[in-house]
């Protein structure tokens, strides 16, 4: 390491930048809060929908705000069919979150509001784009296979509606609120990696549209989102609980590792795993797919057996371990989990946003401009002497 740089400093880890009213982890304890609620009652008891409310207002919605927050986003569904012309022009192969990260800024430039900076007007913005985030995703589904997309029914919650314009027919009611629950555990998790992401660009004054698709970009790296996809393939790879204890032994013993395990903040299970685990059980029993849930499980303890052998200490799975086997068995595609991510995540990265934006809560937003030591060639205080291309030796 360089001498003169705190070491502590490096990836941001334990950095305060900002205050927020948002949430809160407590890695130690393994607890999450949304705007006061602990993770696991809202799992309970609320929807997507309330928790969005909650998120975006800084309290529980009463019945008729909830109303009304629900009729607001069901007409926001419609997507413009020339959006979907551009979807149609987009290669087959495309991922769909470079999908959904292109065609994010798109939709901005329908938005009669887009450079419109009241916080009224954000709500606004951020109610359009989590109402339609769900038909881009699933309508990239049917177009890569050179189908039709689904058209929103207005009938449905916003999980339900997504299985729907996914699938096709209606889901089950079982599925669809497990769904939903998933959406609640995904919503918001303080200053992670595509959340700061979301605050540094919203910090320069750009606006919504484009700091959310700088979230998204963020969101995509397999370290972050896109490890509950790496789940996936994991499991598809060892495909037979019989193979998951030497394949656990030759990752971790080549120095790899095993998606959905282990998380920067907390120290002990993450709390939406705990939910998760659940979940996934329920829906093996409900859909007959237990293969996927007893893989997972066994991939769990074997994790935690070799880690404790090769480096002395715990490992726990986090969110996306327990979410892979859960969304597979509601016959979502791999390399959609990390966009059903992402439709989860805008309620609160829009807060995050807001916050940034407009929030009393912390000292005045300031634009985020970290610094670094420079360790690069070095000439001297005068810098190096710029020497002419054609005399130039190498
Ligand atoms: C999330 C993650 C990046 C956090 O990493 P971190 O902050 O460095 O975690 P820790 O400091 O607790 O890591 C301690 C050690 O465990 C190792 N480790 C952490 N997660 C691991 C995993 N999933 N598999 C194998 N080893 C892992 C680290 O490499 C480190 O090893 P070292 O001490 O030899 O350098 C990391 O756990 C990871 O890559 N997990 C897999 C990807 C994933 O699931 N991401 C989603 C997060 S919600």
């Amino acid at each position: 390491m360089e001498e003169g740089i705190d070491v502590k400093n490096i990836g941001l880890r334990g950095v305060k930048v900002a205050d927020t009213r948002i949430s809160d982890v407590d890695g130690e304890k393994g607890v999450l809060i949304y705007r006061g609620y602990n993770i696991i009652d809202l799992a309970k008891s609320s929807t997507f929908e309330e928790v969005s409310f909650l998120l975006l207002n800084d309290r529980l919605p009463t019945q008729e705000e909830l109303k009304r927050f629900q009729s607001e986003l069901v007409p926001e569904r419609k997507i413009p069919e020339t959006i979907f012309e551009i979807m149609k022009r987009l290669p087959k192969s495309a991922n769909p979150m470079d999908v959904l990260q292109s065609i994010v800024p798109i939709l901005g430039t329908y938005d009669l509001q887009l450079n419109e900076e009241t916080r009224e007007a954000n709500l606004k913005k951020t109610f359009r784009l989590m109402a339609k985030l769900p038909g881009i995703v699933a309508a990239w589904d049917h177009i890569r296979k050179g189908k039709e997309p689904i058209l929103p029914r207005s009938d449905l919650t916003h999980a339900g509606n997504f299985l729907f314009m996914l699938s096709g027919s209606l889901p089950n009611p079982d599925t669809a609120r497990d769904f939903d629950i998933c959406l609640v555990l995904h919503a918001e998790h303080s200053f992670n990696a595509s959340t700061f992401a979301g605050r540094e660009v919203a910090s320069t004054h750009a606006h919504l549209y484009a700091s959310i698709t700088a979230a998204l970009g963020a969101l995509s790296g397999e370290l972050h989102g896109g490890a509950n996809s790496e789940v996936m393939r994991m499991l598809l790879e060892i495909e037979e609980v019989d193979r998951v204890k030497s394949w656990v032994r030759e990752k971790l013993q080549k120095g790899g590792k095993v998606m959905g395990m282990g998380h920067a903040v907390y120290h002990t299970e993450d709390p939406r795993a705990t939910i998760l685990r659940k979940t996934s059980e329920k829906l093996a029993e409900r859909t007959g797919g237990r293969k996927w849930y007893d893989i997972t499980r066994t991939i769990e303890s074997a994790t935690k057996e070799e880690f404790r052998k090769l480096k002395g200490k715990e490992i726990y799975p986090n969110v996306d371990f327990f979410s892979a086997s859960v969304y597979h068995m509601m016959n979502i595609p791999a390399d959609l989990f990390t966009p059903v991510f992402a439709i989860s995540r805008i309620s609160g990265w829009a807060a995050h946003i807001i916050e940034e934006k407009f929030a009393e809560a912390q000292p005045k937003a300031e634009l985020y401009r970290p610094d670094a030591d420079y360790i690069g060639t070095y000439c001297g205080p005068q810098a190096c002497e710029y020497v002419r291309i054609e005399e130039r030796t190498k």
